[in-house]
């Protein structure tokens, strides 16, 4: 085998391999069409937990940090019925929120005054 069929297989294998990453996270990035949330480890979790009072809509179009989510989860627990989640189901719900609906830019909640380093 000649030095420049060598190039050549090694550049094939880059380019496939490439293309392979380019869809694995293309995929990752799925939204749901349904429920309009990021197809992600942690998915099942919000939808069934998050999505049962309210669309979607309350949780993507605001980015928070990791903290700033899991002071939602207090907030909807004290004020608006949210139930325990055990350990292992919150931590999925703050992981997911973390990773795909973190805080990018601050902007004012949609509740009047609600300021949440209120809540304990
Ligand atoms: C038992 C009902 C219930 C459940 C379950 C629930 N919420 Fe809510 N949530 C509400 C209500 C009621 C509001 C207030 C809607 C409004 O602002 O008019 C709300 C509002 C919100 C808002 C908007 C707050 C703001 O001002 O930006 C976010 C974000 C949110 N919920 C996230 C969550 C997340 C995340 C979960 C799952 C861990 C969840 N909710 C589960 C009832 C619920």
């Amino acid at each position: 085998m000649s030095l420049f069929e060598i190039g050549n297989k090694i550049l094939t294998v880059f380019t496939m391999t490439s293309i392979l990453i380019f869809h694995l996270k293309a995929e990752s990035k799925k939204i749901d069409p349904e429920t309009n949330l990021v197809m992600d480890k942690g998915f099942y979790a919000v939808v069934e937990n998050c999505l049962t009072c309210h669309p979607s809509n309350l949780i993507t179009e605001k980015h928070r940090s990791k903290e700033d989510w899991l002071k939602v989860i207090k907030w909807m627990q004290t004020d608006f019925g949210l139930w325990e989640l055990d350990k292992d189901t919150k931590k999925s719900i703050l992981d997911y929120l973390g990773k795909n609906y973190s805080k990018v830019k601050k902007k004012e909640g949609l509740v009047p005054n609600l300021n949440l380093n209120n809540i304990k």
